[in-house]
């Protein structure tokens, strides 16, 4: 597409002007459809200085994580080549499951805002414009469900490895899929799976991260957290998402070659759940006991007052 490769140009010469005829000569265009292509660009929010003899000149660049703007910084082979970028949509997760049967495998859909964001157990999910990551990945392996359901940690190891990538700060899993730091919520992962009973068709793996989030709902006070609250900076997007395509396409192929268990000891380094007393659910109860080990499948093994030792595939379990 003309105006990425013109975008390209401009940010590879940064702080220089480059005239229209270079870029017609380098790419072998007309001046108007260069002139076209720097005026859209204009109105996708890039400020782009124009002088008369030395020609244009990349100021400012918009606060958005399309293609063109991660792209830099994304070295994922198939996780995210293809991307699709909204301003706004209702759920990343449901557009995803939507296209999911004809798109290819490794498909991202981002938005910079979602209406009716989605989280696990039907709650709703925050996603503010420009604040945050509402990030879905379509994935078509070939597996069976109850192997697949283990992606989500595979996606939980991959978060915390790009928080401390690019903000610097050790966050922790709240098994199975909550991404913590100093207690609070930082990131939700939503895993939704289409597929029969030994067979999957596709897989969603929706990821909320709340980056530059300054203030939550009162329900949410004191339970949710941003990046930038934690770190007090406001950070830039674009490295974190990309890093997130990276680190989870490494680990998920390390999973469809290894299997859980050479995924099992990150989990287990970044659980922020074991060791600790924990509250299960299970049969509308509550039960309390010690989290004890991660197992091969990814189930939480929990010892309970009784002495009984119970395996823990999914459900609500607290610290
Ligand atoms: C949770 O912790 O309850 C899971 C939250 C998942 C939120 C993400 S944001 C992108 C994707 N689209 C959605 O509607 N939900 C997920």
């Amino acid at each position: 597409m003309l105006k990425n490769d013109i975008l390209s140009i401009l940010k590879a010469n940064k702080g220089k002007h480059i005239s229209g005829q270079e870029l017609c000569e380098m790419l072998n265009v007309s001046r108007t459809a260069v002139w076209k292509c720097i005026n859209e660009l204009k109105s996708d929010g890039y400020i782009i200085e124009s002088k008369h003899k030395s020609g244009y000149l990349l100021m400012e660049e918009p606060d958005i994580i399309d293609y063109m703007e991660i792209s830099p910084y994304l070295k994922a082979e198939f996780i995210g080549r293809n991307y699709l970028h909204f301003e706004s949509i209702s759920s990343t997760n449901d557009y995803a499951k939507e296209i999911a049967p004809s798109a290819t495998d490794g498909t991202a859909i981002v938005a910079e805002e979602q209406t009716s964001g989605r989280g696990r157990m039907g709650r709703h999910w925050v996603s503010n414009k420009g604040q945050g990551i509402w990030l879905s990945m379509i994935l078509k392996p070939n597996l069976s469900p109850n192997e697949a359901v283990k992606l989500t940690q595979v996606a939980a190891v991959a978060v915390v490895d790009s928080i401390k990538e690019i903000a610097d700060i050790r966050s922790g899993i709240k098994w199975p899929n909550d991404i913590v730091i100093n207690s609070k919520k930082v990131c939700g992962i939503l895993t939704e799976m289409n597929g029969e009973i030994d067979r999957v068709n596709f897989i969603v793996i929706g990821i909320g991260i709340n980056v530059n989030v300054q203030n939550f709902p009162e329900d949410l006070c004191g339970k949710a957290t941003s990046l930038s609250i934690e770190t007090g900076k406001i950070l830039d997007r674009k490295p974190l998402t990309a890093s997130i395509l990276n680190n989870f396409e490494k680990y998920y192929r390390i999973f469809l070659i290894n299997g859980f268990s050479s995924i099992r000891n990150l989990c287990k380094e970044y659980s922020l759940t074991l060791n600790k007393d924990v509250k299960v659910i299970i049969n509308n109860n509550e039960c309390i006991g010690r989290a004890v080990d991660i197992d091969d499948d990814g189930n939480l093994i929990v010892v309970f007052k009784n002495g009984e030792k119970k395996t823990i595939a999914s459900g609500d379990v607290s610290v």
